[in-house]
């Protein structure tokens, strides 16, 4: 399935942007092409290079061990800590004194934390997980709203060797549960609510369903956030501020030494069957990989206030709030709450309110705040910014020239960065030197080798779609889906098993100028407003509701969110189609799975498209959808 928010997708020929004068002065990288083809000449030499401007208690023997294919390790034998090279290296210099984040909560509150209080802040939690009997490798469980506790938090387990597994708060108990059940997680940590559009979302509420199913919790750590009354289970659950008031949250705490391998954490992310895929990031790897895309990208300088708009849920926040801004000692803003509340001016006045000189956001928010017209930017002195970002899915070239007029003022490049949760950081992305064409992502990042293939791994010509590719490791990569390394393989490296290759997932064409364009997932993977969503897990959320016989979702494209939902419904014997069960089976999903994932549209049917195998066929749904001609039928059972 290749779906594309421009219903006529191709490619605007001869609409290059290249960077100006100023930004080629001052940019970090200013020849690509010669960056590009060195750090291919010895690869390992380069992906070294990089690792030496970080901290390592104990050196490298190896920059990557090929021997178990494709188990890569990188930088084996050193031992270092993320946290260490977050925050502790930080506090010994001048950065001590620096704002690392500056914190607007959707009511309107402020607080910011200097590179040194952040450090007493996750160590004196740190110090409170260690006393609970957080230890080296356990799995911890994090659920919260977009507030610096939540960054906290990951630091501070990363600190201890701990395992973070964050859930987003978008997500339902069941989701939650599921995502504790599989990591094993005995400590939670939560807030009672988040604010949302001047609403309170319940998270503890949710929490507290999700352990009745999951009864490994032991504990809960609760962050006081929007005040309300909840509840707390005596001998379970803990307020956040009560602990770190105890003697034992001292404000020193060592970095543990892992080792370069060592997890750091699992986030979830659908993939191609209902259950959810633990990806599996480590130290070592990982903080080279996200620090050095991070300041070669958005080329982030000491002045620099810088914006990522993602919610730390995700991976772009993993590695885009918390550890790749925390490491090259950037100043960042979080703002808590929606983009338009309480009008569609917030994200425009948090710029001109903080100077903010990058931004870093999803096409999905581009073309939601556009819908508003350039009358509310227009009211704002955009003036600071200087280097604008795009993440999630492609950004349609119309949304990309608004986005470049209307906020960035022609002066600002957009760096599109197209990656995965699987990548740790951006993959296929320009540096600020790079010509922009809007809707391509450009050219893959140096130390990084991309191709668009056929099925059998035949190169495709430029103009032609096929599978997107990464021929060799790089450190950033996943290294396993957590307890299920099988699943690891089969899902991304035995198409291509015989060259090695990682499969993405996305079908992609080059262009004459070897530009990547990325068209969408072929698999069946929906984005949503740029969230990953799978058609079985929506599937089989729907067929464990009690009317429901077999249900079939697709993705249909939608203007402002990319794709939305469709499902088709197929009810058990006896069972009416009504307004009031269509309305049920939502509020079912929402349960199930979360808001995001609840269908736009459910159509009752009796019979659904399937090959003689009984595979769904979801192109010829999605033809019917869009009023489009069927195609090849030949296989269809019907
Ligand atoms: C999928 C990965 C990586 C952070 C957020 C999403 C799509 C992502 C782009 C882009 C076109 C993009 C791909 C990819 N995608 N960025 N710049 N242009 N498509 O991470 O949830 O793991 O989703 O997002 O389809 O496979 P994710």
């Amino acid at each position: 399935m290749t779906t594309h928010p421009d219903d006529s997708f191709s490619p605007p020929v001869g609409e290059w942007y290249p960077p100006s004068p100023d930004m080629l002065n001052s940019a970090l990288i200013k020849n690509y092409e010669q960056v590009y083809h060195e750090s291919l000449t010895d690869v390992e030499a380069f992906w070294a290079k990089q690792a030496e401007k970080l901290d390592w208690f104990e050196p490298w023997t190896q920059v990557v061990d090929r021997s178990n294919v494709p188990f890569y390790r990188w930088y084996v034998g050193a031992k270092t800590n993320i946290a260490y090279n977050a925050l502790d290296r930080h506090v010994k210099t001048w950065r001590k004194n620096k704002l690392a984040l500056i914190f607007e909560g959707e009511p309107g509150d402020k607080q910011t934390y200097s590179y040194h209080k952040l450090y007493r802040e996750v160590n004196k939690f740190a110090n409170v997980l260690k006393s609970m009997g957080v230890k080296k490798g356990d799995r911890v469980t994090v659920y919260m709203g977009r507030i610096p506790e939540l960054i906290m938090a990951m630091l501070a387990c990363a600190k201890i060797g701990a395992v973070h597994s964050v859930v987003y708060g978008g997500f339902s108990e069941h989701a939650l549960a599921d995502r504790i059940e599989d990591a094993q997680s005995r400590v939670v940590i939560t807030c009672d609510g988040a604010w949302l559009r001047g609403n309170i979302v319940k998270l503890k509420d949710i929490v507290d369903e999700a352990v009745r199913r999951s009864p490994i919790v032991e504990s809960v750590i609760v962050v006081k956030r929007t005040g309300h009354e909840i509840n707390m289970e005596q001998g379970r659950d803990y307020w956040y501020h009560d602990l770190m008031a105890l003697p034992i949250a001292s404000p020193i705490c060592e970095s543990v030494q892992m080792d370069a391998e060592d997890p750091l954490f699992i986030l979830y992310t659908s993939g191609t069957t209902g259950k959810p895929k633990g990806i599996l990031h480590t130290h070592g790897g990982y903080q080279v990989y996200t620090s050095t895309t991070l300041s070669w990208v958005f080329d982030l300088k000491d002045e620099d206030r810088y914006w990522c708009a993602a919610d730390p849920g995700w991976i772009t926040g993993h590695s885009y709030i918390v550890y790749a801004p925390l490491i090259v000692g950037a100043t960042e803003i979080v703002y808590e709450g929606a983009p338009n509340y309480p009008y569609p001016n917030r994200w425009w006045k948090l710029v001109e309110e903080y100077s903010v000189s990058v931004l870093y956001t999803a096409p999905t928010a581009i073309r939601g705040l556009m819908r508003f017209g350039d009358a509310w930017p227009n009211r704002h002195d955009l003036s600071s910014l200087r280097l604008l970002g795009s993440v999630g899915e492609p950004i349609n070239p119309e949304a990309w020239r608004w986005f470049y007029k209307v906020i960035g003022k022609e002066r600002c490049p957009i760096m599109d960065t197209w990656w995965q949760t699987e990548t740790g950081g951006f993959m296929i992305t320009p540096l600020p030197s790079v010509p922009l064409k809007p809707g391509s992502a450009t050219r893959p990042f140096p130390g990084i080798e991309v191709d668009v293939v056929d099925d059998k791994g035949e190169v495709c010509p430029p103009g032609t779609d096929g599978n997107l590719v990464v021929k060799g490791p790089w450190p950033g990569m996943a290294r396993t889906i957590y307890g299920d390394p099988d699943r690891f393989v089969s899902q991304y490296w035995s198409q291509y098993k015989e060259q090695g290759w990682y499969l993405t997932g996305d079908s992609a064409r080059r262009d004459e100028d070897g530009y990547v364009w990325v068209i969408g997932r072929n698999d069946d993977v929906i984005k949503v407003s740029g969230y990953r969503l799978g058609t079985a897990e929506v599937e089989s959320g729907l067929v464990s509701h009690a009317s429901v016989a077999e249900a079939a979702a697709i993705g249909v494209p939608d203007e402002v969110r990319g794709n939305v939902i469709y499902a088709y419904v197929i009810l058990r014997a006896g069972q009416q189609p009504s307004e009031d069960l269509r309305d049920a089976l939502k509020e079912h999903i929402r349960h199930e799975i979360g808001p995001i994932a609840v269908p736009s549209k459910i159509e009752f049917v009796t019979t659904l498209p399937k090959t003689r195998s009984g595979k769904i066929m979801r192109r010829v749904l999605r033809a019917r959808a869009l009023g489009q001609p069927e195609g090849d039928l030949s296989t269809l059972e019907e």
